[in-house]
């Protein structure tokens, strides 16, 4: 299937590692154009040299926290000038703690607010107005499965993740006559950095309907396949790559 990809601009948030980091090569493997960001300086800067020498795309790489509005504003409008639009967006960060609601602070909430929430908020603010102008646009975002059946002890991710699902379902209707389609993509338990803050792997493994956590670029294909041009009528869904983990 050609996914119509080539020469596409896209966004891919907090993508120095992990679930972020395989979106970008996966939309960086079918032409896509990348503009990368995470905080560290130097993690994101090798993530966009190992994306080039992968593809020879181009690359631009940026030191964002994307819980502060202002860098994530100054980002986009770098993105804009470099390449003149942007096609794809994909919101991502770091997860929040895992905690009950009894060991969760009201700083912590605060904090997740910032980090699940409103780093969404941001990219939407500034990015749908340029998508808007060229009446095209796909707006992902990564949460978790934890949108679709709450996690025991995730009483952050289980609370705030729904809250961008309602967002997204929200922008879907109000941006749909402009071409733009938005959907959010929720990771069940896969091989990244954060899976170690999760458990023991065996255990978790053990419980798990394939026997096995599933690979970054496992997820990361649904995410290119809903950026894409083929992906042109889903729009305002919530889709899991969880492999029936939620049935069992
Ligand atoms: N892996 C799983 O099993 C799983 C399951 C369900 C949900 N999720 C969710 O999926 C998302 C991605 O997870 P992951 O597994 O890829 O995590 P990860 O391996 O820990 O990677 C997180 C990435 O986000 C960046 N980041 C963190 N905070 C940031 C911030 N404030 N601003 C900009 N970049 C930031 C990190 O780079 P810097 O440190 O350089 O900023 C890193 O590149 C998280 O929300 C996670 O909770 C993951």
């Amino acid at each position: 299937m050609n996914l119509g990809l080539a020469n596409r601009t896209a966004i891919v948030a907090a993508s120095s590692q992990g679930l972020g980091y395989a979106i970008a090569l996966g939309l960086a493997r079918e032409g896509a154009r990348l503009a990368i960001c995470s905080r560290r300086g130097e993690e994101i800067e090798k993530a966009a040299d190992a994306i080039r020498k992968d593809c020879g795309t181009e690359v631009l790489a940026r030191p964002v926290d994307v819980t502060d509005s202002v860098q994530v504003e100054r980002f986009v409008n770098d993105v804009q000038s470099a390449y003149g639009r942007i096609d794809i967006c994909v919101t991502n960060a770091g997860g929040p703690p895992f905690r009950t609601f009894d060991n969760t602070s009201l700083e912590d909430w605060r904090k997740a607010v910032d980090l699940s929430l409103l780093s969404t908020v941001y990219f939407a603010h500034y990015v749908l107005p340029i998508m808007r102008r060229h009446q095209w646009g796909r707006f992902l975002t990564v949460t978790s499965v934890s949108v679709l059946k709450p996690i025991a002890g995730l009483v952050l991710s289980n609370s705030i993740r729904s809250a961008v699902d309602g967002l997204v379902k929200t922008l879907s209707v109000e941006y749909a006559k402009d071409n733009i389609l938005i959907n959010n993509i929720c990771p069940g338990y896969t091989a990244t950095e954060r899976l170690k803050q999760a458990g023991n792997l065996e255990e978790i493994e053990s419980r798990l309907p394939m026997g096995r956590v599933a690979t970054p670029e496992e997820f990361a294909n649904l995410a290119v396949f809903l950026a894409s041009e083929r992906a042109s009528y889903i729009s305002g869904e919530s889709i899991a790559v969880s492999a029936a983990t939620r049935w069992s």
